[in-house]
């Protein structure tokens, strides 16, 4: 944990309409977006970002530090014959990363999915080598499930896909 800085303190909230236009302009950012899937590597409109926030399907939140949007994060995919769903972040707001930020809110969203809305198992997956993905996953128990090898163009050659998982249980037990 990097103990330079206090973890900013952070709320997750509805998602609002106000939230398309940083939203956008964080998708704009190379840094920010470099490890998530094939889709945010080009452009993206507002208007696509505008059809993200409108997709139903899955759970999300904004995050708001300081009273400004900085981020989304959510549970998405959810398969509630099963109780699973997969878990998303992206912390837009650079300047916030490494102070313990990611670790937190994933550990609220965790907090959410078992316990409030009674998830079995959350999955997730991050692309090598997001190394602060990699962390704040292993800073809340996630096993790693396999390797999808060589999954994903980035960087000029292919990189590797982790899959991990944390089961209930093992929530509870931590
Ligand atoms: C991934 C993300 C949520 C992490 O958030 P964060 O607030 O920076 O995370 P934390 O500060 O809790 O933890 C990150 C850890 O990784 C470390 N880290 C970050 N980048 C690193 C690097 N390039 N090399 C080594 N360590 C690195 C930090 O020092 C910190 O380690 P520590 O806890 O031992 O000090 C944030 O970087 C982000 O939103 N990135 C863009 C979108 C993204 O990649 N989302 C994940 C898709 S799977």
């Amino acid at each position: 944990m990097n103990s330079e800085h206090p973890s900013p303190d952070f709320i997750l909230r509805p998602t609002r309409l106000e939230d398309i236009e940083p939203y956008t302009l964080f998708l704009s950012n190379p840094e920010v977006t470099i490890w998530l899937d094939d889709f945010f590597q080009k452009p993206i409109t507002r208007v696509q970002v505008e059809g993200l926030f409108h997709q139903d399907s899955w759970c999300r939140w904004a995050i708001e530090c300081e009273n400004k949007f900085v981020g989304l994060t959510a549970l998405t995919d959810p398969d509630l014959s099963r109780g699973i769903a997969r878990f998303f972040i992206v912390i837009g707001e650079t300047s916030l990363w490494g102070q313990n930020l990611g670790t937190n809110i994933l550990r609220e969203v965790l907090k959410l999915g078992f316990n409030s809305m009674g998830l079995r198992k959350i999955n997730s997956d991050y692309l090598e080598p997001n190394i602060a993905s990699e962390k704040i996953h292993e800073q809340n128990g996630f096993k790693i499930e396999g390797t999808l090898r060589k999954d994903c163009w980035r960087q000029g050659k292919w990189v590797n896909r982790k899959l991990l998982s944390l089961l209930r249980e093992e929530y509870n037990a931590s």
